[in-house]
């Protein structure tokens, strides 16, 4: 089949990647693409969010299936729009992806689903929302209903503090037409665990845990940024959990959605908070994480595209899918100064030393141990015949192993190797699993 994938970051370059391997394709179309996918697909300059005219490239090139990566076309209602024109595309309707563009309808779908989440309301009234404040003891969130880029969300230890989160969302405006509503939730400890889960509408498959790490720094210090790392599987949750999240999340959630009138398709990302034996969901994203995907696709392990194609067509019963049980592990090289201000259009050198063209010692050491590395592009460009940064995320640097710590050893070998003014990365990337593991003296994962 021939495929179009929407989106140019690492995310959609793990998808390409995977498709990429899938039998069932031969043609891939990515809009718009970067230089690492532009080596496997066909670019299209068409902007994610262009509707009308993807539909129209879809057409002409009779493409049998759309991948969409982020949420931003999604919202927009790429889905609707795609279906009613006949064409297939794998991702959920403008209405579905409510579940991630607006915080309250996702907790009220929860309410209705019986899925465990923190205690909450939501208010459009600034004072309704004060009285509820000053009514409750103990730690608190203020969340922004839309999307706000991450940054919606502010935990409160004191009164004061989700005062303060009120008035800056409700009454300042600070996050735009998507801070006019709020919700406030019940502060949850524990650690966080994503899951993520295709769907189709009636089925879901699951796809595995992960973690990820946004702050900058190490020790997850510093500001917020897209993602600088992540890691699948989570082996401190252990395999059990993920059958726990798909019966006491996932299922219900696509129970009380198709009741809804308004059924899920694609990827269930659901943020975790998991306390001992407490598991509560945190949020739903409607698409990949990234760079949580890149270590996905690593152990993903069959026909994507096949298996995309009967999610979008309410198949997913029929199919089966493979993950291997290593371990996959994700490093973002960021530019200087990201998530701040950044240069762009910096020389990366030294990235063809990586994946067939390692030294030979390191390419041995990485066959013995049965290790393998991919270098996915995020923000890069080619200028002048020059590949050079063209992002504040730049690479993701993925390895996988039949061993986390040999997974991690090798993504950080090969971005040592990667060379380009200013570049940053953190260096803990899984520390809770290596803690855990070299705690518990299992040398075994
Ligand atoms: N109820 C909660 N208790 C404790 N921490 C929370 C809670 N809700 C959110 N957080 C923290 O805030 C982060 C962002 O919240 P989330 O709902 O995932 O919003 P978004 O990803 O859209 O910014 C979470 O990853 C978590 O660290
Ligand atoms: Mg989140």
């Amino acid at each position: 089949m021939k495929v179009l994938v929407i989106g140019k970051g690492g995310r959609e370059h793990s998808i390409v990647w995977r498709l990429h391997e899938s039998e069932s394709v031969w043609k891939i179309f990515c809009a718009t693409g970067n230089p690492g996918i532009n080596q496997i697909a066909e670019p299209v300059a068409i902007a994610p969010t262009d509707i009308p005219a993807l539909i129209e490239f879809a057409r002409s090139k009779s493409v049998d299936l759309t991948v969409v990566g982020p949420e931003d076309p999604l919202a927009a209602g790429i889905v609707d729009e795609f279906t009613r024109a006949g064409l297939k595309i794998f991702g959920p309707t403008a209405q579905a992806s409510q579940l991630e563009t607006s915080k309250s309808f996702a907790k009220t779908v929860m309410r209705e689903a019986g899925v465990p989440t923190a205690e909450f309301e939501s208010f459009d009234d600034a004072d309704a929302a004060r009285r509820y404040v000053q009514s409750r003891k103990g730690s608190m969130v203020v969340k922004a209903d839309g999307l706000a880029l991450g940054k919606g969300v502010v935990v409160c230890h004191e009164q004061s503090a989700a005062l303060g989160a009120i008035a800056d969302a409700m009454e300042r405006g600070r996050f735009g037409i998507a801070g006019k509503r709020v919700v406030i939730e019940e502060f949850l400890t524990g650690e966080e665990l994503s899951f993520f889960a295709l769907c189709d509408g009636e089925n879901a498959i699951a796809l595995g845990t992960a973690q990820d790490h946004k702050a900058i720094f190490d020790g997850d210090r510093g500001p917020n940024t897209g993602g600088m790392g992540a890691y699948s599987p989570v082996p401190q949750f252990g395999v059990e959990i993920e059958a726990r999240i798909m019966a006491e999340v996932v299922r219900p959630t696509l129970a009380a959605m198709n009741a809804r009138g308004t059924p899920y398709r694609g990827v269930l990302f659901v943020g975790l908070m998991i306390d001992g034996e407490k598991i509560n969901v945190i949020e739903f994203n409607v698409r990949f994480g990234d760079p949580e995907c890149e270590a996905l696709m690593m152990r993903f392990d069959g026909d994507l595209a096949e298996t995309l194609l009967a999610a979008a067509e309410g198949n997913l019963a029929k199919a089966s899918i493979r993950l291997s049980p290593r371990s996959a592990v994700a490093v973002v090289m960021s530019s200087g100064g990201y998530p701040g201000e950044y240069a762009k259009g910096i020389e990366i050198t030294d990235l063809e030393r990586i994946e067939g063209n390692a030294p030979s010692e390191i390419k041995t050491k990485w066959a013995l141990n049965k290790i393998r590395v991919k270098v996915f592009h995020a923000g890069t460009a080619m200028r002048e015949g020059r590949l050079v940064t063209d992002g504040g995320r730049v690479l993701t640097v993925t390895a996988m192993a039949p061993k986390l710590a040999a997974a991690v050893d090798a993504a950080y070998q090969a971005a040592e190797m990667i060379e380009f003014k200013g570049r940053h990365f953190r260096r803990d990337i899984a520390h809770r699993a290596l803690a855990r593991i070299s705690a518990s003296g299992r040398a075994s994962v």
